[in-house]
């Protein structure tokens, strides 16, 4: 049962992996800061750059997970295969795939991806996987259905030899509420009531989340009737509080102020997320050790995947049997054209 952790970040994927008893064989990672953390934690410096790696060079392995950065596809091609997808970070997967022939793919990306180029993009993504020899499923899936007090949509796309993974056997959980997550004790930065309005009449929203007010910073009321303040735009997000009775907004990586802020009604005070409870958010061992700097650290939290949907998935690659130690025809197939192409 072996990995490799493409686009790792700060090992999301591979913390969910290897709590399910898989092995990370290699691991690549762009960004400096990131291979620091993942160096950290995981005692093993990444591969830097994705496109310099020649995918011969790589031992076998079962699972290829990814969370790769949404590119936009030019389709110059008619057949929408992965030769389409030239140029892009995509490929580059494919490249590796093409080679190697995990038997299983699976790709994390945002609930965009969904929507970019009119559809297109994912079409694309998905139609290549076929190209080399998979069968192709995809969910958009949310962190507060798997044991997470937070509104988090991703899309998962998951690539099988033969059989398709059928996203109907995950085992979702009850959505827990935020002040499960929280800390009891701590340096908290407390708001004063003069910096924030809470709402007369809230409501907890389908996902979950339950918005009482916002911050008053930047805000402007002009024009706004009373109590429709959380219809309309008078705030931003980083000025929006949510009650610790729903569940924690997405937690995004452009936010490096770590600009999160909560309502306890039984202290009857707003105060803001730690950055050790972001983590908790994700799911991330108590004892991951982030980086030394706070604004980098809510980047990277928030870039990562949330490890309990991972984990869920790692452990029903393996309920429904979709591993083979066996190298597949295909398999074999490729690897003497690949080797027949190289030394020609
Ligand atoms: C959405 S994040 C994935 C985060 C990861 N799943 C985690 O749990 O932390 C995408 C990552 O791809 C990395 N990346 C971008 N271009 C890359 C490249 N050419 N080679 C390797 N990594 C790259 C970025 O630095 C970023 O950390």
């Amino acid at each position: 049962m072996k990995f490799i952790d493409l686009f790792a970040g700060i090992g999301g994927f591979r913390q969910g992996f290897e709590k399910i008893g898989f092995e990370c064989i290699f691991s690549c990672e762009i960004n400096s800061k990131c291979r620091e953390v993942y160096a950290d934690n995981f005692g093993e410096v990444p591969f830097v750059d994705i496109s310099k790696i020649n995918p011969v060079d790589l031992a076998d392995f079962d699972v290829l997970v990814a969370g790769f950065p949404c590119q936009p596809f030019s389709i110059c091609g008619k057949k929408l295969g992965f030769e389409d997808t030239r140029g892009t970070l995509f490929f580059d997967i494919c490249k590796i795939i093409k080679i190697k022939q995990p038997q299983v793919v699976v790709l994390e990306n945002v609930k965009h991806l969904i929507h970019h180029d009119k559809g297109n993009t994912l079409k694309v993504i998905i139609a290549s996987l076929e190209d080399l020899g998979y069968s192709v499923n995809y969910k958009m899936l949310n962190a507060k259905d798997f044991g997470i007090a937070q509104h988090r949509e991703r899309i998962f796309i998951i690539a099988t030899k033969g059989k398709e993974f059928n996203f109907s056997r995950l085992k979702t959980k009850f959505t827990p509420k935020l002040r499960e997550f929280l800390d009891e004790t701590g340096d908290f930065e407390i708001l004063d009531k003069s910096e924030y309005t809470l709402i007369e009449y809230p409501r907890k929203q389908d996902s979950g989340l339950l918005f009482v007010g916002y911050r008053n910073k930047g805000t402007w009321k002009t024009g706004v009737r009373p109590n429709t303040e959380h219809l309309s735009r008078v705030h931003r997000q980083p000025n929006r509080i949510y009650s610790v009775d729903g569940v924690h907004p997405t937690i995004p990586s452009q936010e490096t102020s770590g600009r999160f802020f909560i309502y306890i009604p039984d202290r009857d005070l707003v105060r803001k997320l730690t950055l050790k409870e972001c983590y908790r958010l994700m799911g991330f061992p108590e004892d991951f050790k982030s980086y030394p700097n706070v604004g980098e650290s809510y980047k990277q939290i928030g870039n990562s995947v949330c490890v309990p949907v991972v984990e869920v998935i790692a452990k029903e690659i393996l309920s429904q049997n979709l591993l083979s130690d066996k190298m597949t025809e295909l398999q074999s197939d490729r690897l003497r054209e690949y080797l027949s192409f190289m030394l020609h």
